[in-house]
C-alpha cells in the first residue's frame, strides 16, 4: 500500500542533513521531515540519559507530524536512545546509526582502521560490541573529536583551526598505519573534503550515509509504506535553535532551501512549535 506519511529525521543539529541529503537521493518521491536540537547541540559531551531525554522528545514531536519512520540521523543518540525507544515505542519503525566499522574492516589491507567520533559514542556499549562483532583481529583506534561539531555548526568547514584540530587527530593514526577511515559522526561528511586532503588518497574514508539510505527503502518494502512512484518528495526541516543560519546551511550542502520552522522545548522532554516568533 502506497504511503505519503513523511519520513521523520533527527540529529542535535546539522549533522543529519548529511543523512537526510543521502536518503533523497535514494528515495527522491518520499517526503523527508528533519528535526535539528540546535538548543541542545552538542550532544556529544552530554550523559546518555539526557540525549535519550531529548530523542523521546524529539520522536513524539515527529510522530504527531504522522512520521512513519523514525531515523535517528546521530551516532551519539542511536548509541544512547535506539534501543531503549525501540523497547518503548515497539510500534515504531526506527533506523539508526552505527559506527562502519564492519566495512572498514572488511576491506583493510594494513589491519589498521581509525574511528573518529564523539566522545559519547566512543565511550559507548554499542561500539564496543560493533568492535567485537565486526572487527576480530583489526586494530580499530578510535579518536573522539571533542569540539569538532561546535566548528562544523559554525559553519568553519575549511577554516586553520579546523584543520588543525583535525591534523592533530589524523596525523597520530596515519603514523600507525591506518588505511581506512570511518565517520562515526554523521556531522564529519561535511568537513570530508577537508579530511581527504590530510589523510591522501592511500586512506578509504567511509560515510555510512547511503547504507543508511539503503535501510530505509528496505525497512519501507518490508512494511509497506514506500510512497507512490510519481508522489512528489521533499524537505521540510525544523530547528530548536536560530532558524536562518541553518537555512543558510541547507544551502551550503546543496539541499533544496526548504521551509524551516522553529520548535521550542518545554522543559527538557517535549517540544512543540514554537508560538512567538524566533529567526
Ligand atoms: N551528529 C551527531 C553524531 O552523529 C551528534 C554530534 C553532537 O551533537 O555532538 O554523533
Amino acid at each position: 500500500m502506497a504511503d505519503t506519511r513523511p519520513i521523520g529525521i533527527f540529529d542535535s543539529g546539522i549533522g543529519g542533513l548529511t543523512v537526510a541529503r543521502a536518503i533523497r537521493q535514494a528515495l527522491p518521491t518520499e517526503r523527508l521531515l528533519y528535526f535539528g536540537d540546535g538548543a541542545h547541540v552538542p550532544y556529544g559531551p552530554r550523559s546518555a540519559s539526557e540525549v535519550l531525554g531529548f530523542s523521546a522528545g524529539i520522536t513524539e514531536f515527529l510522530l504527531a507530524q504522522e512520521s512513519k519512520l523514525v531515523v535517528i540521523a546521530c551516532n551519539t543518540a542511536s548509541a544512547a536512545a535506539l534501543a531503549p525507544l525501540r523497547e518503548r515505542m515497539p510500534h515504531v519503525p526506527f533506523v539508526g546509526m552505527e559506527p562502519a566499522v564492519k566495512p572498514a574492516a572488511e576491506h583493510t589491507r594494513t589491519g589498521v582502521v581509525g574511528v573518529l567520533a564523539t566522545v559519547a559514542t566512543v565511550q559507548s556499549a554499542v561500539f564496543e560490541s560493533v568492535v567485537e562483532r565486526f572487527a576480530q583481529g583489526v586494530e580499530v583506534i578510535r579518536q573522539a573529536c571533542p569540539g569538532l561539531v561546535a566548528r562544523i555548526e559554525e559553519g568553519a568547514f575549511e577554516a586553520p583551526e579546523t584543520e588543525e584540530m583535525l591534523r592533530g587527530w589524523l596525523e597520530p593514526m596515519m603514523a600507525r598505519n591506518i588505511d581506512a577511515l570511518v565517520l562515526g559522526c554523521t556531522h564529519y561528511p561535511i568537513v570530508r573534503p577537508l579530511i581527504e586532503r590530510i589523510v591522501g588518497p592511500g586512506v578509504r574514508v567511509i560515510d555510512p550515509a547511503p547504507a543508511i539510505a539503503r535501510r530505509v527503502e528496505k525497512v519501507l518494502h518490508m512494511n509497506g509504506s514506500a510512497a507512490p512512484p510519481d508522489a512528489t518528495g521533499g524537505l521540510a526541516c525544523w530547528t530548536s535553535g536560530p532558524v536562518v543560519p541553518f537555512r543558510l546551511m541547507l544551502q551550503r550542502l546543496g539541499l533544496p532551501v526548504a521551509d524551516v520552522r522553529a520548535a521550542c522545548w518545554q522543559g527538557d522532554t517535549r517540544v512543540t512549535p514554537c508560538t512567538s516568533l524566533r529567526t
